[in-house]
């Protein structure tokens, strides 16, 4: 009898657990890689925003854009309301755009932007992001400012800034902007550049380590300024120069990150990063989970109801803000 009341409890269980699910809503969110600091900040906003409100599953794509299209398909089958996707390889977007669409499950990338062509595929796709050149722009703006007042930056006086730069992924937005506009801005003020090496660490701290590493046994010295398109590269680096005797008594290297991760913000303070660029993890993660609501509720987001502005009617653009460290902001 017992095991009849047990068998029948488990039975009802199941039951009603299997239940009740066919039109309540979710949100599938896919990212690249779930050991990317900036992208967890992003996803842990995100996960936030679904506290009493619609859940959220968040997948690791690790790095294949492959297993990212088989997420893709899952959420599609099991009947998402809406889907976030962090984009392994940004040139893909086309064919995640075409699949949503033929199943009509609204889709909202972020961080690694769609070309145009393929936004222009449905209008159920959304971006949220950053606009890169700003980043750049502003990186360059504290490199610039503390070339111009620090005249012994100029460690062999010849009036040049030798310089290295450790970039993200290669094709990535934010790598080519990022590091174009840093250049161009240090121009644009009149300063002449000399760039001796440029490698990527693929936006990780232990890429950015190996990377400045090689620069350091390649040019010693010689190197008067680094630019790393994330902090965590930027930490990587410091590693490096630490291991090379740099921050020590006088030797001092100008390093610039993007991001303001919590780590970042730690270098800052304790005057190891020049200065760094805030990326918005938060506003990123909530404009995107907002977008997403809407959509699964089937409403067309506007700029009120997702609290954001919408640029061109499917674009939010969060913009960054310079953090200058220690020596920057002391002047
Ligand atoms: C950038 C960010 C990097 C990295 C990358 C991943 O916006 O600055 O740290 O997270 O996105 O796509
Ligand atoms: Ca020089």
């Amino acid at each position: 009898m017992r095991r009849l009341c047990f068998t029948i409890f488990i039975a009802i269980l199941i039951l009603i657990t299997s239940c009740g699910s066919a039109d309540e809503k979710r949100i599938g969110v896919s990212v690249y890689d779930f050991s990317d600091s900036f992208i967890t900040e992003v996803r842990n906003a995100i996960s936030s925003c679904s506290e009493n409100d619609i859940p959220v599953t968040i997948v690791d794509a690790g790095g294949k854009q492959q297993t990212q299209n088989e997420q893709i398909e899952r959420f599609i089958e099991e009947g998402y309301s809406a889907i976030i996707v962090n984009s392994v390889d940004r040139t893909a977007s086309g064919v995640l755009i075409e699949k949503c669409r033929q199943n009509n499950v609204p889709l909202v990338f972020i961080n690694r932007e769609p070309v145009k062509d393929d936004m222009a595929k449905w209008d159920k796709v959304y971006y949220v992001g950053a606009k890169a050149e700003d980043s750049g722009i502003m990186a360059g703006e504290l490199m610039a400012d503390y070339w111009l007042s620090y005249p012994e930056a100029d460690k062999n006086g010849d009036g040049v800034m030798q310089f290295v730069v450790i970039k993200g992924e290669t094709g990535h937005q934010d790598t080519e902007l990022r590091t174009e506009y840093f250049i161009e801005t240090l121009l644009s003020k009149g300063i002449q550049l000399e760039k001796l090496h440029e490698d990527t660490g693929m936006w990780m701290r232990r890429g950015g380590y190996d990377v400045m590493s090689s620069f350091l046994d390649r040019s010693g010295d010689a190197i008067e300024a680094v630019f790393a398109n994330n902090d965590d590269m930027a930490l990587g680096a410091i590693e490096a120069l630490q291991d090379d005797g740099y921050f020590r008594t006088s030797r001092f290297m100008p390093v610039i990150g993007i991001d303001g991760t919590p780590s970042g913000k730690a270098a800052l303070d304790n005057g190891l990063l020049l200065g760094t660029v805030f990326n918005d993890a938060e506003n990123q993660g909530r404009a995107a989970y907002n977008i997403a609501k809407e959509l699964s509720e089937g409403r067309v987001p506007s700029s009120e109801s997702i609290g954001y502005p919408l640029s061109d009617g499917h674009y939010v653009w969060i913009p960054y803000k310079p953090l200058p460290g220690l020596l920057l902001s002391g002047k």
